[in-house]
């Protein structure tokens, strides 16, 4: 009988959770053209959902908005097959989040410092959670747990995205094609 609900496990979604900064997207752009695989990044999905920005969502319809957004986006990733998808820092704190995705596909925390997360974003003002080092780590503390829950777990601080898409790759038990 197949893992997940739709699809055999083999062409299951690949999900990257974790932090603001952690590499989500570079790492995932990385790991999808080394499989052949299509990539994903949910704030995209979420932003063709609402027909405006992350940013813009915040602004004039808060968190709340943004997180219902997102947990649509994020179910309607089960119709993927074949896929990397990046998600946003908050998506897998989220209980029923991470209810859904383990019928979907397969989890990986790029678990990153949050002085390099901090590094790589200071000033981007599409962030709208983003705030100053004291905040950002107190937020990172309270989300490690649920990160933590995710199925496979990389250190993201030091290696290239190349190298960390190769250790995914082989974590999950894929060859890599490039
Ligand atoms: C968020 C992270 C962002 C984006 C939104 C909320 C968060 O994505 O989803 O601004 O709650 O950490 P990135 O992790 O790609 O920055």
């Amino acid at each position: 009988m197949a893992e997940f609900d739709n699809i055999p496990a083999a062409d299951a979604p690949i999900f990257l959770v974790g932090f603001m900064g952690a590499g989500k997207t570079t790492v995932g752009r990385a790991l999808a053209r080394q499989l052949e695989w299509d990539f994903f990044d949910l704030d995209d999905l979420i932003e063709q959902r609402a027909g405006k920005s992350v940013q813009a969502i915040f602004a004039g319809s808060g968190e709340s908005e943004f997180r219902r957004v997102e947990r649509e986006a994020l179910k309607s990733c089960s119709e993927l097959v074949r896929s990397v998808i990046a998600l946003g820092g908050g998506a897998y704190v989220s209980e029923e989040n991470r209810n859904s995705l383990r019928g979907i596909g397969k989890t990986v925390w790029l678990d990153c410092p949050v002085e390099v997360c901090l590094r790589r974003i200071s000033g981007d003002r599409s962030r709208p959670l983003l705030s100053g080092e004291d905040e950002m780590r107190a937020l990172l503390e309270l989300r490690g747990s649920a990160y933590a829950q995710a199925d496979f777990v990389v250190q993201s601080g030091n290696h290239t995205p190349e190298v960390l898409a190769i250790e995914i790759a082989k974590l999950l038990g894929k060859s890599a094609t490039s």
